[in-house]
C-alpha cells in the first residue's frame, strides 16, 4: 500500500507535450479511475508512475518518497494491461508463480501464495490449464492473480476489462471491486468507459489533451462537472450559452445568439457577462403543452425524433432549432411519445448546472 502524489508531471515526445503538468494527491488504498478520450494521455501517465517512462518535468512519490531514481521492478507495482499477455507456454498457475520468482520470493513460499491468489479470483480449480484453454474472462482473472500475487503497493489497470463482452466486463468489474478492497491496494485505473468509472472508483480524473480537467468522486463529477467537456464527456447534457439578462426567483433569464430564454435554475453570475448551462436529459420533465402558454422557466417544443433503447426512451424536442433531449424509463411514462407532439420541458432548480465558460 502506498499513497501517491503526482507533482506537476509532464511527458514531451518530440513538439508534442502528451502529459502537461499534471498534479494528483491519491490515498492509500483507494482506487482512481483515470478517465478521457483516447490519446489524452492516460497510458503515459501510468507509464511515469510505473518507471517505464521518465517525466521530463515534475516527479512521482509513494508515501513521500521520490521514485524518479527507482527502477520499474523495484517499485512494488501490479500491472495488468488491455492485452492480458499470459505466458502460453506455462500453465495459470506458473504464470501467476513467475512474479514471485522474479521477486525472489523463497521458493517454499510459491505455492501456497499462487494458490491463495487462484483462489482469491476463483480460479484454483484451473491452475492446471494453459491460458487457450481459458475464456477471455478467465485469463483476466489471472492476469489480474499474477499482479495481486506479489502483493503490490500499488496497482496500474490499463483498460483491464476492454476486451470483455459487456455482460462480462459488469461482472468483472464488481469482483475486481472486491479484491482491490480486500487486497486494500492503491489503484489507477484506466477506461474509456465512463459507467465503469462511475461503478468501480472513489475518485474520478477527467483527463484531456495532456491536461486534468477534474477530480472528484463518481457524484461530484456527474452532479457537478466543470466544463463543457467533462460535462459532455461522462453522461449526455444539452448546452445553453449566452450573456446573463438576470437571474432571481429560480429563473435566469439569457441572451442567445437569436433569442432571449428563460429557464429554471440560479446563477453566480453578474447579468452581462457570458454564460453557460447544462441540463441532464434524465432530469428534463416533459409533459404534453396544454393551451398556448408556456410556464416561465419552460421551454415549448415539437418531438423531433424518439430512440427507444429498451430500458430508456429518449425524445429529441425541438426548442425552436434548439435541440433539447429527454429521457424517462420504460416503466415511468404513463404514455408513450410521439413524433410532432407538441411538448413542455421543465425541471427542477438544482438541476441547471451552471459551467466554467
Ligand atoms: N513513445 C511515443 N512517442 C511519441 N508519441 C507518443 C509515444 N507514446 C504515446 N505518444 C503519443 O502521446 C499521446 C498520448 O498517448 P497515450 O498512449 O498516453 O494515450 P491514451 O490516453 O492512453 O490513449 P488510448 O485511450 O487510445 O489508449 C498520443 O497522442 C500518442 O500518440
Ligand atoms: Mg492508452
Amino acid at each position: 500500500m502506498a499513497r501517491v502524489n503526482l507533482k506537476n508531471i509532464t511527458k514531451v515526445y518530440g513538439s508534442n507535450t502528451v502529459v502537461d503538468h499534471i498534479n494528483l494527491d491519491v490515498e492509500d488504498g483507494s482506487l482512481v479511475s483515470i478517465l478521457g478520450p483516447s490519446g489524452c494521455g492516460k497510458t503515459t501517465t501510468l507509464r511515469m508512475i510505473a518507471g517505464f517512462e521518465i517525466p521530463d518535468d515534475g516527479e512521482v512519490l509513494f508515501d513521500d518518497q521520490p521514485v524518479g531514481r527507482v527502477p520499474v521492478n523495484k517499485r512494488n507495482i501490479g500491472m495488468v494491461f488491455q492485452s492480458y499477455a499470459l505466458f502460453p507456454h506455462m500453465t495459470v498457475a506458473q504464470n501467476v508463480a513467475y512474479g514471485l520468482e522474479q521477486h525472489g520470493v523463497p521458493k517454499s513460499e510459491i505455492p501456497g501464495r499462487v494458490m491463495d491468489a487462484l483462489e482469491r479470483v476463483h480460479m484454483a480449480e484451473y491452475a492446471q490449464r494453459k491460458p487457450k484453454q481459458l475464456s477471455g474472462g478467465q485469463q483476466q482473472r489471472v492476469a489480474l492473480a499474477r499482479a495481486l500475487v506479489i502483493r503490490p503497493s500499488v496497482m496500474l489497470l490499463d483498460e483491464c476489462l476492454s476486451a470483455l463482452d459487456k455482460k462480462l466486463r459488469v461482472e468483472m468489474q464488481s469482483e475486481l471491486r472486491r479484491l482491490l478492497e480486500e487486497s486494500k491496494v492503491t489503484t489507477f485505473f484506466v477506461t474509456h468507459d465512463q459507467e465503469e468509472a462511475m461503478t468501480l472508483s472513489d475518485r474520478i480524473v477527467v483527463m484531456h489533451d495532456g491536461i486534468i480537467e477534474q477530480t472528484g468522486t463518481p457524484r461530484e463529477v456527474y452532479e457537478s462537472p466543470r466544463n463543457r467537456f467533462v460535462a459532455d464527456f461522462l453522461g449526455k447534457a444539452d448546452f445553453f450559452e449566452g450573456k446573463l439578462v438576470s437571474a432571481g426567483n429560480g429563473i435566469v433569464t439569457i441572451a442567445t445568439e437569436n433569442s432571449e430564454l428563460t429557464l429554471t435554475g440560479s446563477t453566480t453570475a453578474a447579468p452581462g457577462e457570458d454564460v453557460l448551462f447544462a441540463v441532464r436529459p434524465e432530469h428534463v420533465i416533459m409533459n404534453p403543452a396544454v393551451g398556448a402558454e408556456t410556464p416561465v422557466g419552460a421551454l415549448r417544443g415539437k418531438i423531433n425524433h424518439i430512440i427507444y433503447s429498451g430500458n430508456v426512451i429518449s425524445s429529441i424536442v425541438d426548442c425552436g432549432g434548439m435541440m433539447v433531449r429527454t429521457e424517462a424509463t420504460g416503466g415511468s411514462l404513463s404514455r408513450e411519445p410521439q413524433r410532432g407532439e407538441e411538448v413542455i420541458l421543465s425541471w427542477e432548480p438544482d438541476y441547471l448546472i451552471q459551467l466554467e465558460k
